[in-house]
């Protein structure tokens, strides 16, 4: 009875296969070009210091708790004061990853009646937020400001028109690499009284000012929500809200996923302040993976002719997910880890690889991976191009 009724996923499963779409987790292995430990922070000896000597002095590896319970160890503070001061914010409210906290985001600040306005090629948990939301939603083209700007006029001028608007976007976009327009976005929002909200996943150590995020122009602005995951460059885990002390009490307050939750680990708060102080300590890190950017975004185009991203993120579209998986495939058995992005991650007819560049590959290494990568395209009957 219950093998009949488990048959629905193993026929679903077999879907997946037969349309190249299936997964499985693969271990580690390769020179990473995959990975978004971009600052190589991970393994660095200063936060696993920072670690141990905490647990050396008896800081518990669990919370124990809700933080609105006994789960608010004073590190969770310590690390939300030094959040607002490293992102100009007046105050900071740290989650266990950067899902959860744009999903607490969307579902707590929009409310019923207000409009949410977000970009095309949003992460999943920026979707998955929308959808749970009360709020309204509408879909823009990616980076369209003009768009967004027609959607805002129509709203206010409707029913609903004088409740909020909020506008969601990524800073850098995981999967493509290119960067929001946020000067005309600050400037729109501004405009309309729209709240503007950005992830900054993937540029949060790596751009800005000392790594501070591309939003750091902006800081301060009181219409502003900056989302800055910890578990990317700042190689930790955890995702830091950061806007006015109104959004942040009112989320300790009503947000469901942060009250009725475990609060993270203390340890993790521990990593993640470590982390920040690098950024300050070691700049030659930054420096040097900006280096790194331009010499990957130069090969593509001296190698493959394509103008690159610019970003530390490359996307190298193949379109076929066979091909894709194929070419990835020959890539890991050649010493390089880069790994096949299929829909629903990325729109139907764009499969690709997802070219990560971080401190843990050297010059040497980018230009064997793409002299390979090209050997490789080279070798098969389809013109990727
Ligand atoms: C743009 C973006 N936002 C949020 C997240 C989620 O962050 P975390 O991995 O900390 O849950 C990711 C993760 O891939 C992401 O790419």
């Amino acid at each position: 009875m219950m093998t009949a009724r488990l048959t629905r996923y193993s026929n679903d499963l077999e879907n997946l296969s037969r349309s190249h779409l299936r997964r499985r987790l693969e271990p580690i292995n390769g020179i990473d070009f995959t990975s978004n430990d971009f600052l190589a922070f991970s393994t660095a000896p200063q936060i696993r210091e920072a670690v141990q000597s905490a647990l050396e002095d008896g800081m518990p590896l669990g919370s124990g708790g809700s933080r609105l319970l006994r789960g608010n160890h004073r590190i969770h503070d310590e690390l939300e004061t030094m959040a607002a001061e490293t992102f100009g914010s007046e105050k900071a409210l740290y989650f266990a990853n950067g899902y959860s906290a744009n999903f607490a985001i969307l579902t707590t600040l929009p409310r019923r009646n207000d409009l949410i306005i977000f970009d095309a090629l949003s992460h999943a948990s920026i979707r998955e937020g929308i959808f749970s939301s009360l709020a309204k939603n509408v879909k823009t083209p990616h980076n369209d400001v003009d768009a967004i700007e027609h959607v805002l006029a129509d709203w206010r001028t409707s029913a609903s028109g004088s409740s909020m608007a909020w506008i969601m976007v990524e800073s850098l976009y995981s999967m493509d690499g290119d960067c929001a327009p946020l000067s005309d976005l600050v400037e729109v929002a501004e405009r309309y009284g729209a709240i503007l909200i950005v992830d900054e996943a993937h540029a949060t150590g790596v751009w800005g000012e000392n790594g501070r995020g591309l939003t750091e122009p902006f800081d301060g602005r009181r219409n502003l929500v900056a989302v800055h995951t910890c578990g990317k460059a700042l190689g930790a885990a955890g995702g830091l809200v950061c806007t006015s002390s109104e959004l942040i009490d009112f989320m300790i307050n009503k947000c469901r996923p942060f009250i009725y939750s475990t609060a993270p680990p203390p340890i993790n708060a521990v990593a993640v302040m470590a982390a920040l102080r690098l950024l300050d300590e070691e700049p030659r890190r930054r420096i040097d993976l900006l280096g790194l950017i331009k010499k990957a975004n130069r090969e593509l185009e001296l190698k493959f002719e394509k103008i690159g991203s610019q970003t530390q993120i490359i996307p190298f579209v193949i379109g076929d997910e066979e091909l894709t998986l194929r070419v990835a495939s020959e890539m890991q058995q050649a010493g390089f880890d880069l790994r096949a992005i299929r829909p629903p991650t990325v729109p139907a007819g764009t499969a690709r690889l997802r070219i990560s560049i971080t401190l843990h590959a050297t010059e040497k290494n980018i230009s064997d991976m793409f002299d390979e990568l090209y050997t490789i395209v080279s070798n098969t009957d389809t013109d990727i191009s």
